[in-house]
């Protein structure tokens, strides 16, 4: 057997790689990536740690994973009502699941350093103009011109200071209050109050106040127990801009390891999972929680092989397997997987990514219809009972806006309303609504599935 390479931080350097910008000035990317390197850490190796040891959980079965936001942030769209509506609407979400799991669940942002966006053609033809792609706001611009779509590195600063901006406001609401399950009421957001997510949620509401106040009559308050004022709320983002995460890789000096420190959870895209390329190179030499995507394309061996390279040591909580199959081929794709990992023992988190495989073009929009994704949902949750593991999470591209990207829900978006209020720069997201449907369905999931497990053990 061929002994595993020495890995350094800059050792991806040598592989070939996919989806790099073309970068027309390299001494001004060298000059940025530099600067960066001298930049402080966004998050802390400590940090990445607890979030590891929480996914450990639940590759044990005992919590749940709830990953989600944008599909790319944008230097645009930066500002505090984006970022605040955005964690009302995930802890609305993750307050159902807790309440159907009767588990933990981690919340993972796809948030504070989302940018990078991998490509599955290079250039982009509108007319008889043919222009490079748009990569994302940390490679170039989304305007349709020569001029905006050349890389600039540059914008690798403003993402990090957009990152750093962001995740300071994001640490405020996750300990300083906001998440207080006192306040469950008030993450309700304007728009949803009026639609039929609402009372169901306001019912729920109901029912934690109910609790908290009985709990604050036998002296249990958020004064004397921080878990019901505070919330762990981690970050992730796709490791796809090499060079800007070598540049925040440190040692963490209390264990001598390696960190990204760009963000507490990254993931390696279904573009970029090549076993001797450069993506999984950087990956595999850095401590932090993992994610990889999985696509239809991956075999069980190519899967077995990576999970080699990325968790030799089978640690439970460093793998976050996100399967994106779409929802008429997870039931083909998804079991083989599934027995391939059984059978070796290897640990992970199964996450289902109902989205990437659902993505379809109507009226010109790229768009995703809601039922689509709730089937495939529903297909993960039934063959991971079939298979006997653990459904341990979902990931998700999803606003606290009031977007109109995704037809279908509660509210029954058509292909006419796609245009009322298509933001996204990438990826059509799901709006707080549907988010907050599609938690209720989980919910319900999760409370069949302990249900079933309780027959199993009663009878
Ligand atoms: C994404 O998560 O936005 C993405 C590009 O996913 P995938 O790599 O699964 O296509
Ligand atoms: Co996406």
């Amino acid at each position: 057997m061929e002994m595993a390479q020495t890995w350094t931080p800059n050792s991806w350097r040598q592989k070939p790689i996919q989806q790099v910008p073309d970068y027309p000035d390299l001494l001004a990317l060298e000059a940025v990536e530099g600067r960066l390197a001298k930049f402080p850490p966004l998050v802390f190796a400590g940090e990445a740690r607890r979030l590891k040891s929480a996914l450990a959980n639940v590759a044990e079965g005992r919590g749940f994973l709830l990953q989600g936001g944008d599909c790319a942030e944008s230097f645009a769209e930066h500002g505090a009502d984006t970022i605040r509506d955005f964690f009302r609407a995930f802890l609305q979400m993750a307050v159902v699941l807790t309440f159907g799991a009767q588990q933990p669940v981690v919340k993972v942002g796809r948030i504070a350093g989302q940018f990078a966006k991998p490509r599955s053609s290079g250039v982009e033809k509108q007319g008889d103009v043919t222009l490079p792609s748009y990569r994302g706001d940390i490679i170039n611009g989304i305007e349709f011109t020569e001029q905006a779509r050349i890389p600039n590195p540059e914008r690798q600063i403003m993402a990090y200071r957009q990152s750093a901006a962001t995740l300071n406001l994001l640490r405020a609401f996750a300990m300083g209050g906001y998440a207080n399950l006192e306040n469950v009421h008030q993450w309700m957001l304007g728009f949803v109050k009026d639609s039929p997510q609402a009372e169901r949620y306001r019912k729920l509401a109901d029912r934690i106040s109910e609790t908290m106040d009985f709990m604050k009559a036998i002296g249990i308050t958020s004064e004397n127990h921080p878990s019901l004022r505070e919330t762990d709320f981690f970050t992730s983002h796709e490791a796809l801009l090499l060079g800007y995460e070598q540049a925040l890789t440190r040692v963490d000096s209390t264990s001598g390891d390696w960190y990204a420190t760009s963000g507490h959870m990254i993931w390696i895209g279904d573009r970029t999972r090549q076993p001797d390329h450069a993506h999984i190179e950087y990956c595999r030499g850095i401590k932090n929680p993992l994610g990889l995507k999985c696509g239809p394309s991956l075999t069980a061996d190519g899967l077995l092989e990576l999970i080699d390279l990325l968790n030799p040591a089978n640690e439970a909580g460093r793998l976050t397997l996100i399967c994106r199959f779409g929802h008429d081929k997870v039931a083909e794709h998804l079991p083989r997987l599934i027995r391939a990992v059984e059978r070796e023992g290897k640990k992970v988190v199964w996450s289902c990514d109902p989205m990437h495989g659902n993505t379809i073009t109507l009226n010109n929009y790229k768009t995703r219809p809601f039922e689509r994704i709730l089937s495939e949902v529903e297909s993960f949750f039934q063959i991971h009972r079939a298979e006997g593991s653990h459904p341990g999470g979902i990931h998700i591209e999803m606003t606290g806006n009031d977007v109109t990207e995704c037809t279908g829900g509660a509210r029954a978006l058509s292909g006419d309303d796609l245009a009322d209020r298509y933001h996204t720069h990438c990826d059509p997201r799901l709006n707080a609504d549907q988010a907050l449907e599609l938690a209720f369905l989980l919910a319900e999931r999760m409370k069949g599935g302990r249900d079933e497990k309780k027959m199993v053990v009663n009878g």
